[in-house]
C-alpha cells in the first residue's frame, strides 16, 4: 500500500515581464515516506518551486503530479492535511507562547489532548522550561526546534522543509538537523529538505542537485 508523491514529466515557468522563466521541463521524481530526500542547487535554481508542488501548494505548468495515501490516490488539499512544513524563518504564531504554538495543529482538529502531547514534544526537545515564552524570548534555534515539533505533532506522512537551518549558525544546525532527521526516522515519515548546506544533505538518504532545470544524483 503505497504513500508516495509521483511526478511525471513536470514542467514549471513563471511569466514575468512580459517573458517566461522556464524553471525545468520533463522532470520525473518519486518520493516516498521512510524515505529522506535533499534537494540541493544554487540560488534561484527552483528548489522552492519543486518543493512547493511536490508538497501540493501549488501545480506546476505542465506534466502530472499523483499522491498516493496508504495505496489511495487522493488531492492535492488531502495530502497537505497529512503534511508537515519547516520553513527557514521558522513561522511561529508571535500571540502564542511556545507550547500554544506547538499545540496549535491538534486543536485546530480539535484534539483535547493538545496541551498534552504539546508539553510531551517539548520535553523532547528540550524545551520544556521554555512552555510559556514568547516567540521574541526564544533563541533561532529554540524556535526553529519548536516548529520542528509542531510539522510532526500531527504525525504527518511527509514532512516539507525549505532551508531550515538558512537561518541558523552552524552549530545551532546541526542540532535542528539531527532532530528533524530523527523524529523522520523515528515516526517513518518522509522527509525532504530543501538546503544549501552540504552537512544538512548528508543526512539525507538521498541526495538530487538541480540545477539549469535538470534534476541530477549529487555526490
Ligand atoms: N511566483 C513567481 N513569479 C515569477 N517568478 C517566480 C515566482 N516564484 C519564483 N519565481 C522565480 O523562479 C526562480 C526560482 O525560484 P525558487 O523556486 O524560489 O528557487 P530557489 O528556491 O532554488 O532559490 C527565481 O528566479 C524566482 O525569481
Ligand atoms: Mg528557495
Amino acid at each position: 500500500m503505497k504513500t508516495a508523491i509521483e511526478l511525471e514529466s513536470i514542467s514549471h515557468e513563471f511569466a514575468a515581464h512580459g517573458e517566461s522563466i522556464r524553471l525545468f521541463d520533463n522532470l520525473s521524481l518519486t518520493i516516498r515516506t521512510g524515505h529522506s530526500l535533499a534537494i540541493v542547487g544554487p540560488s534561484g535554481a527552483g528548489k522552492s518551486s519543486l518543493l512547493s508542488i511536490a508538497a501540493g501548494l501549488e501545480a506546476p505548468t505542465g506534466g502530472s503530479v499523483r499522491f498516493f495515501l496508504k495505496g489511495t490516490a487522493v488531492d492535492a488539499r488531502t495530502l497537505r492535511a497529512h503534511s508537515g512544513f519547516i520553513f527557514q524563518h521558522f513561522h511561529l504564531m508571535p500571540e502564542l507562547d511556545a507550547i500554544g504554538n506547538l499545540a496549535l495543529p491538534l486543536r485546530l482538529k480539535g484534539d483535547r489532548r493538545a496541551f498534552d502531547v504539546a508539553a510531551d514534544w517539548l520535553e523532547k526537545m528540550g524545551l520544556k522550561d521554555r512552555a510559556r515564552h514568547w516567540p521574541h524570548q526564544l533563541s533561532g534555534g529554540e524556535q526553529q526546534r519548536i516548529a520542528v515539533a509542531r510539522a510532526f505533532i500531527s504525525s504527518p506522512d511527509f514532512i516539507f522543509a525549505d532551508e531550515p537551518t538558512g537561518n541558523l549558525d552552524a552549530r545551532t544546525s546541526e542540532g535542528v538537523t539531527s532532530l528533524m532527521f530523527d523524529c523522520a526516522k523515528e515516526t517513518g515519515c518522509g522527509l525532504v529538505i530543501v538546503t544549501h548546506s552540504r552537512r544538512l544533505a548528508a543526512f539525507a538518504d538521498n541526495r538530487l542537485h538541480l540545477e539549469a532545470g535538470r534534476l541530477e544524483v549529487a555526490a
